[in-house]
């Protein structure tokens, strides 16, 4: 399974990069309006100020609610940086949406999938990736894990070739089961990310070998 992360900010990203681990990241409008980018301009400069970061795909969301319009916002998204993804919703006009641009050739991440059902609907259309919000189903009771797996498991039955991408991570045993469940990638914000690397046995196991390394006369 690879990470991507999760977040329009501009120093995690780097961090990210840093750890070698990170090979793409996503962002949608409220990560950007977090980060203080407004506007399509200051969209695509971000998006390119990440892109010089990682080499991997970036996913840029449209914003508009009419396929004719998601059309235009992803053919000059394709434009802005080598590897883009371009999100599209999972709605009717989204869909429209995704058939015309995967036939251009572009790659389509397929966000704000919440059913099975849009998942199947998704891949007939040509999403290259689809993304299932884990965390959203589980704020209103559902067990937003069960997707990840029901699309992984349709989807090799099938032979379907779209990846799955656990997206709306939000805790380390959540990149766990998306790994577990056979999740393509997890795209993880940085806090979780930084705290999959901390184990408090690795901590003490590390002080332990260096305080004996010392007493044993050191370096
Ligand atoms: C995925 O591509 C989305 O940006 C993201 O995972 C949304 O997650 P949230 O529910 O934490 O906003």
């Amino acid at each position: 399974m690879k990470l991507f992360l999760d977040t329009a900010n501009i120093d995690e990203i780097r961090e990210g990069a840093e750890l070698g681990i990170v090979t793409g990241v996503t962002t949608n409008p409220s990560l950007a309006a977090k980060e203080g980018i407004g506007g399509r301009d200051g969209y695509r400069s971000a998006v390119q100020e990440i892109a010089d970061i990682i080499d991997g795909p970036i996913s840029v969301e449209v914003v508009s609610p009419d396929a004719e319009g998601m059309i235009a916002e992803g053919r000059d998204i394709a434009e802005w940086i080598p590897n883009p993804w371009v999100k599209i919703p999972s709605t009717t006009e989204g869909f429209k949406a995704i058939s015309v641009l995967a036939r251009d050739g572009i790659q389509i991440n397929q966000t704000l999938c919440f059913s099975v059902n849009q998942a199947i609907l998704g891949a007939q259309a040509g999403s290259t990736v689809v993304s299932p919000f884990v965390g959203r189903l589980d704020d209103i009771g559902q067990e937003g894990m069960d997707l990840v797996e029901d699309i992984v498991a349709i989807y090799r039955q099938y032979q379907i070739p779209t990846m799955v991408m656990a997206a709306s991570i939000r805790h380390v045993l959540h990149c766990t089961q998306a790994a577990k469940a056979g999740a393509d990638i997890s795209t993880v914000p940085y806090p979780v990310l930084k705290q999959m690397v901390h184990h408090p046995l690795t901590d003490a196991g590390l002080a332990r070998f260096l305080q004996d390394w010392e007493k044993a006369g050191g370096a």
